[in-house]
């Protein structure tokens, strides 16, 4: 017998989530130093972690004998008062995909719907399958979520809508009056989901937090995976009301955050400077980028956040030609994106390796 006959049904149409290409397994394969490999895959962040939650890292070091605080006592603290939130309003999570998973734990069962946007970040339909749940993927002409639709793909059984600000891989934003038009509109038995892990690199960020304040049925996902250089230590969090964060705190394990992860995580909120000059050269990054795509007259979509969605007509065909150049970018066909590639801001130096390396793989320059 087949262990699949065991295996919960649901599992047989679960795809494995493809993450970007590592740095070591690249560098093994073209048999050359790993430090010569430019990663843009995985949209982190290009100057590393910050110093101070390096500095704190290793001080914490010394008591890795002792099991973690599982409450996260401190770092909730740190996220309430520097989001004028309450602690309670804070759990955290190994990443923030897994406050996504405690998501489906808590609320969905086989039968029950999710909607998305076409394009949406992976995760969410892969928690669905996980958990037998069907994912209703509204329509996203010229790769903008358009909330409208959502609201129109509301059923019965719907349960959470996730909604990825700005969304990866497109990179586009919504806009504050498209937010609040749908908030306005939408049940409150459906848990709203706005997934913010770009948050920190947004001029003009929309206001998700004001509806959580008047107690709606809302979960903001952030991450100190991006902006905060952290996401080999997997931590994340999401603010909700109070209630909902009880709910989701059943669902986890008792030690789910390392205390490593957790004293890093409260060096980096407090690193202004390092958070400033993440920002500054990954704007400059993503300008300079998106000017010499226009320049080689390939069509990208205005991105918003540490990333940029490119058409280079074959995706796969790109990503290894980039490859053989000792460049990883992310291919996009999982995601029904074919033509498509995904780039991470890097440095200026990687930014202008990587614009080099295409010049010479779409135009034989
Ligand atoms: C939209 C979005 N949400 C969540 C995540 C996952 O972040 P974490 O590392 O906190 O699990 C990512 C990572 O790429 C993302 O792009």
């Amino acid at each position: 017998m087949s262990v699949w006959e065991l295996a919960n049904r649901q599992l047989r149409d679960l795809a494995v989530y493809e993450p970007g290409k590592p740095i070591e397994e690249t560098a093994r394969e073209l048999g050359v130093d790993p430090s010569t490999i430019v990663k843009l895959a995985s949209n982190e962040n290009p100057l590393g972690p910050s110093p101070k939650a390096l500095e704190a890292m290793r001080a914490a070091l010394e008591h890795a004998h002792l099991y973690p605080d599982g409450s996260g006592f401190y770092l909730r603290k740190a996220i309430a008062a520097k989001l004028t939130v309450a602690p309670e309003n804070v759990i955290l999570g190994s990443g923030s995909n897994e406050v996504i998973e405690f998501l489906g734990h808590a609320f969905l069962n086989p039968g029950d719907d999710v909607i998305t946007c076409q394009y949406a970040f992976i995760v969410y339909k892969l928690l669905a399958t996980a958990f037998g749940v069907r994912t209703i993927e509204t329509p996203s002409p010229d790769y903008q979520q358009n909330l409208g639709a959502t609201l129109d793909a509301i059923t019965s059984k719907t349960r959470l809508i996730f909604i990825p600000n700005p969304n990866n891989p497109t990179g586009t934003l919504i806009p504050q009056r498209a937010i609040d038009s749908f908030m306005s509109r939408v049940p409150d038995r459906i848990i709203v989901v706005f997934d913010e892990a770009y948050f920190e690199f947004l001029n003009d960020p929309p206001d998700t937090l004001r509806f959580i304040r008047d107690r709606r049925n809302v979960v903001v996902l952030r991450t100190f995976s991006k902006i905060h250089g952290l996401a080999g230590l997997r931590i994340g969090y999401a603010i909700a009301p109070p209630d909902l964060t009880e709910v989701l705190h059943k669902t986890r394990q008792a030690f789910n955050v390392n205390s490593i992860a957790q004293v890093g995580a409260i060096a980096a909120l407090d690193d202004e400077a390092h958070l400033r000059e993440t920002k500054r050269v990954v704007a400059e990054g993503r300008a300079y980028l998106q000017e010499q795509f226009c320049t080689m007259q390939i069509p990208f979509v205005p991105a918003a956040a540490n990333f940029v969605m490119v058409n280079v007509g074959d995706g796969c065909a790109v990503f290894h030609k980039l490859l053989q150049r000792k460049i990883i970018v992310r291919p996009l066909k999982g995601y029904g994106l074919p033509e498509w590639v995904r780039i991470s801001v890097g440095t200026m130096e990687e930014n202008k390796k990587l614009i080099a390396a295409m010049g010479e793989v779409i135009w034989g320059r």
